[in-house]
């Protein structure tokens, strides 16, 4: 096994911040960016996407991860998020517990693209007590 590969912090938090600048967030105006680092060592985004019927609303986080699964990776290693705001916002409930379908625990990484505001390092295992995990089915088989 050995030591995994270091993770380049700065890169996945600019690629967040610059994926950020896309987010579609009019009803908010609250704009989020996430990058992902896949097992595979490819980086991939997303913004959040809002929508009039505000409950379709899709988050950064699901949405970096749903284009992981389309380009065939399975494997998530970090992610770092860049929201707004005077706190580096955490994730939603909903996206710890998709993130928890492709990593038993990861480091996550929050910053805020506001100036002056401090970001911090913690990790889904800190973030998501006790997920439902799919090994829970009756069948673990994740097809
Ligand atoms: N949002 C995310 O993109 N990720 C989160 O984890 C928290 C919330 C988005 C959804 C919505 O567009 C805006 O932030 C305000 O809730």
């Amino acid at each position: 096994m050995g030591t995994p590969p270091s993770i380049d912090w700065n890169s996945l938090v600019a690629a967040a911040r610059e994926v950020r600048e896309h987010a579609y967030a009019p009803y908010s105006n609250y704009r989020v960016g996430a990058a992902i680092l896949g097992g595979a060592g490819r980086v991939y985004t997303g913004c959040n996407v809002e929508n009039v019927s505000y409950g379709l609303t899709i988050c950064a986080e699901r949405s970096a991860i749903s284009a992981m699964i389309a380009d065939g990776e399975r494997i998530i290693r970090a992610i770092a998020i860049v929201t707004d705001g005077p706190v580096a916002g955490s994730p939603c409930g909903a996206c710890r517990q998709v993130l928890t379908e492709f990593a038993e625990d990861l480091p996550i990484h929050l910053a805020s693209a506001q100036a002056g505001v401090m970001a911090r390092t913690t990790s889904l295992a800190k973030l998501l007590a006790e997920p439902f995990r799919p090994g829970m089915l009756l069948t673990s088989d994740k097809g």
